[in-house]
């Protein structure tokens, strides 16, 4: 058992005035510790025939990618816009301030897919909610949403009541 939350940085101010800013790079910066993350993210969807697990750009890149070999499963990127190559689908989203964008390849989710979507930190929802809808358009089954960090007060879970939603740490 190890201690996850020390090697989660708090950073004051970042990316703006009044943001505790939870950095988890001490965290990828030590094997032990992801390893044991790794475990533990995919002990929550054990035996639940995962076929893809898609990755939110760009921190959510990092177990997903991961979590994808240890499950034997595809791993798809979802990003920001205009990074994607080939064609894309487009969900715009709310952000706390302004909106954005996210984009899939059309063709990396088939229907019927069993899809684990995957991010680092789970704040509003928004980013969550807009990746699930790319999936969902694609024919992909979501079988459950788990993330790192979970920051309860800003209610994110709310916006993904229909999903199975599973985070390794609350705050
Ligand atoms: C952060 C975080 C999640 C998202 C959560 O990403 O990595 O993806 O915000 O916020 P929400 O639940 O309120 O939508 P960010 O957009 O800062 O980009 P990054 O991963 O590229 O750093
Ligand atoms: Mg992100």
């Amino acid at each position: 058992m190890i201690e996850i939350e020390k090697y989660i940085r708090d950073v004051q101010d970042f990316p703006k005035r009044g943001v505790v800013f939870k950095d988890i790079t001490p965290l990828l910066s030590n094997a032990e510790a992801t390893s044991y993350c790794l475990e533990q993210l995919t002990g929550f969807c054990e035996n639940m025939a995962i076929n893809k697990v898609v990755g939110i750009e760009t921190r959510g890149f990092f177990f997903a990618t991961l979590m994808a070999q240890k499950l034997n499963a595809g791993f798809i990127p979802i990003r920001k816009p205009g990074k994607l190559p080939f064609d894309t689908l487009k969900q715009p989203y709310t952000l706390e301030y302004g909106m954005d964008t996210l984009e899939i390849h059309e063709d990396a989710i088939s229907k019927g897919d069993r899809v684990l979507l995957h991010d680092d930190v789970l704040a509003t929802g928004g980013t969550a909610r807009a990746a699930c809808n790319l999936i969902e358009k694609l024919g992909g089954e979501i079988v459950q949403c788990n993330f790192l960090i979970e920051i309860e007060f800003l209610k994110g879970a709310q916006k993904l009541n229909n999903y199975e939603v599973r985070s390794l740490l609350t705050y």
